[in-house]
């Protein structure tokens, strides 16, 4: 999957209009898991992360807000629904669940990115740099606590396939 393959240079406005709202619908699903999982981790092993994931969840409405307002400069009401909430009450599924969703976060602002620069959207650009660098630390985070590399392409076929 190379980026330039989603990123045809005939973008077009409504194209990256459709992608925010998506991104949207990925951040509320993103405070949903967040505000659970750091409140039901329970293992010994995991309580250092369970604070991180508190903190993740206020990060990640920080992100929602700032794509509702660059949803609101196009002139778009923002959706309100989240894609589908992944749930477990394993520790280490809850982990992965999260780990996964940054991973499809950051694949998808980095085609957000590029879209908004072929259609000459830097402030756009610039906002969704600086959410994909803290999107970039909770995929670290998460990693780290699963002890497993960061980079998605480096730990293909590891850890358990649930949810979406
Ligand atoms: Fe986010
Ligand atoms: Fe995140």
């Amino acid at each position: 999957m190379s980026p330039a393959a989603n990123t045809p240079s005939n973008v077009t406005q409504e194209q990256l209009i459709a992608g925010l709202q998506e991104d949207i619908a990925r951040e509320y699903k993103a405070i949903i898991q967040y505000i659970i999982f750091s409140q039901k981790l329970d293992s010994a092993k995991y309580m250092n992360i369970a604070d991180e994931l508190e903190e993740h969840a206020h990060e990640e409405l920080n992100h929602a807000i700032a794509i509702a307002n660059q949803l609101d400069y196009f002139g778009q009401y923002p959706v309100h629904e989240p894609k589908p909430v992944v749930v477990s009450e394993n520790n280490e599924e809850m982990l992965w669940a999260d780990l996964r969703a940054e991973d499809e976060t950051i694949r998808n602002y980095r085609e957000r990115i590029q879209q908004a620069e072929a259609l000459g959207e830097y402030a756009l650009a610039e906002v969704l740099q600086e959410i994909v660098r803290q999107e970039q630390d909770h995929q670290i985070d998460l990693a780290t606590a699963l002890a497993v590399v960061p980079h998605e392409s480096q730990r293909k076929g590891l850890g358990p396939k649930i949810g979406s």
